[in-house]
């Protein structure tokens, strides 16, 4: 039996920033791992909102039965502006303190992450981060929750696509999330043959881009899928095919955004896992005393950080796949 720190009696939980799917399995984790060790559990709707405004709710073993498979955060999510500010983050300590609130523990990307890191430097308060965007761009985690769903609905997606590009012998450019990171274009990329991949990470020259799409076309390759990241310095998917017109003006292309549709979704077995792992381990982190760090599964294992290493690290990148894609598309 582990010596735990047993101060904690009462938790917060949130989820924050752009929904993931798993959300939820990590939510029933932290309740269900909490109560089993006698810890109160509050949940806290719409992320740093709900703390601005003391909207917390009570959560036991039951309130979390049938969402391990549900999209979404039943916690709801929400970005805020006011918890950027130092007053905001005082607002939200005193109504934590005032519920005799112990720890709080966040789901979200970075800039959940930031705003945790802050409120713990400022009031001293233990808090722990989980990982959960589908962008995957977090240091100290192999995956983020959300992200293997993410890559399922945006590859089904795509797959679709190139049925009818096939058809008509057309090149179609095709964008997917990922504002600062190129992973789910990556895996996307690699998984749906694409031609190439645009990712944030390498820098896109379109003149080349323009000369490599001439011989495919020389070469008989008539159907075309770029998958292009959102935050490609580029700068999107219609403003590299504006800029892509203005070199080559006889090609002929079909945009696809597909947007939002890759944040919902029932959450695949991979991130129920990935999710329910790191809901359980957040608890136990908190009992052992961990006050400012983010819970993370790398290699199979349990691997913890500082929440600003968390923020400040960046995740290798593996620009050497993107090669790999475009060799293979010959
Ligand atoms: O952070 C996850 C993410 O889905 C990004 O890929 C995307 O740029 C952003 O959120 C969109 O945010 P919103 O839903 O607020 O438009």
């Amino acid at each position: 039996m582990q010596n735990y720190n047993n101060n904690i009696r009462k938790i917060a939980l949130l989820t924050s920033g752009g929904d993931a799917p798993g959300m939820n399995a990590a939510i029933r984790a932290v309740v269900r791992t909490a109560v089993y060790h006698n810890i109160e559990v509050f949940g806290v709707e719409k992320g740093y909102e709900g703390l601005l405004k003391s909207s917390f709710i009570r959560l036991d073993s039951r309130s979390v039965g049938n969402i391990i498979q549900k999209g979404g955060t039943v916690l709801k999510s929400a970005r805020s502006d006011e918890f950027k500010t130092t007053n905001g983050r005082k607002k939200a300590y005193r109504n934590l303190k005032d519920r005799n609130i112990d720890a709080l523990v966040v789901i979200g990307g970075d800039g959940t992450y930031t705003g945790a890191n802050m409120l713990h430097q400022e009031f001293d308060f233990p808090v722990i981060g989980l990982p959960g965007t589908i962008d995957n761009d977090l240091f100290g985690t192999d995956y983020t929750i959300g992200f293997d769903t993410a890559v399922n609905t945006a590859m089904e997606a795509i797959d679709k696509i190139r049925d009818t590009a096939e058809s008509h012998d057309r090149i179609f450019f095709i964008e997917v999330m990922g504002r600062h990171a190129g992973f789910i274009a990556l895996d996307v990329g690699i998984a749906g043959g694409a031609q190439s991949v645009l990712v944030p990470e390498i820098k896109t020259d379109v003149a080349q881009l323009a000369i490599e799409i001439k011989e495919a076309i020389q070469s008989n390759k008539l159907s075309q899928l770029y998958v292009v990241a959102e935050g490609d310095d580029a700068g999107g998917v219609f403003k590299l095919v504006e800029k892509l017109n203005g070199i080559m003006p006889e090609l002929e292309s079909r945009i696809v955004i597909l947007g939002h549709i890759q944040r919902g979704g029932t959450p695949t077995p991979k991130d129920r896992i990935l999710a329910t792992r790191l809901g359980y381990e957040a608890v136990l982190a908190l009992k052992n005393g961990y006050t400012h760090h983010a819970i993370g599964i790398q290699n199979q294992q349990l691997n913890v950080v500082t929440l600003k290493q968390a923020i400040e690290e960046t995740k290798p990148f593996d620009n050497s796949l993107v090669e790999m894609i475009k060799i293979l598309s010959i």
